[in-house]
């Protein structure tokens, strides 16, 4: 797999101690601020229903670098330092999150391609950071066949998203696989301008901008 299909981030187990919450809350949303503003990445704070007290901290770090960076900050240490004050942090782990491409090599594997026999996944990226799988489903009519995209989207739309960043397509070939037209038009009206990664099973195939597959596009604007 390559080492771009993933995200750095670190998870650790906050223990607030009785009557810090308050100092916790905004020691916590301070760190945050600087981790978005020095661009290292973002937290996200799950906080534990069955003891309150307890959060499970998640950092998602820009890459390997800026998770380094910000370790060697001295505003980040000196903020860190007070959050040791009022809480107990235990059980740091650093890991990878498996990203887009990997995400669309999973769904791929669920694909009905008994016809053709070429299986294609897509995981496509919502503006809160979901993420929206599909793959091919075929039939034996063939002319019912409806691609991985459009899969993905369609569920995506049915579950209330409307905003979009990236797709990721899939298949197991050696030269990328593109889009077809058809996708390219539903991506496009619901979808915008997405970013388009192509990746075969061990490694990415290219980058492309919906607009540059869809030079002059007929949408709602010209109706
Ligand atoms: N297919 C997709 O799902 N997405 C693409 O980008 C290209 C084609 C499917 C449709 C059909 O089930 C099979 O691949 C062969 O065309």
């Amino acid at each position: 797999m390559d080492s771009s299909d993933g995200r750095r981030l670190s998870v650790s187990l906050v223990d607030v101690g009785d009557g810090h919450e308050a100092e916790f809350v905004k020691l916590s949303t301070h760190l945050e601020a600087i981790l978005i503003r020095k661009e290292y990445g973002r937290i996200e704070m799950i906080r534990d229903e069955a003891s309150p007290q307890r959060y499970y901290a998640v950092r998602y770090w820009t890459d390997a670098t800026a998770a380094e960076r910000c370790h060697r900050d001295p505003e980040v240490q000196a903020l860190t330092a007070k959050l040791y004050q009022v809480a107990r942090v235990t059980h740091v782990v650093n890991g990878v999150r498996r990203g887009l491409v990997a995400a669309a090599r999973r769904a791929r594997e669920h694909a009905d391609a008994a016809f053709s026999h070429f299986k294609v996944g897509a995981a496509l990226e919502t503006g809160d950071g979901n993420v929206i799988t599909g793959c091919n489903i075929e039939n034996a009519t063939y002319g019912l066949t409806i691609c991985a995209e459009r899969v993905a989207m369609f569920k995506a739309l049915s579950e209330g998203h409307r905003v979009f960043t990236r797709i990721a397509i899939v298949a197991d070939t050696e030269s990328p696989t593109p889009p077809c037209g058809a996708c390219r038009q539903i991506l496009w009206e619901f979808g915008g301008n997405l970013e388009i990664e192509l990746a075969n099973l061990r490694e990415a195939k290219g980058k492309h901008q919906l607009q540059n597959l869809l030079p002059l596009p007929f949408d709602a604007r010209l109706l």
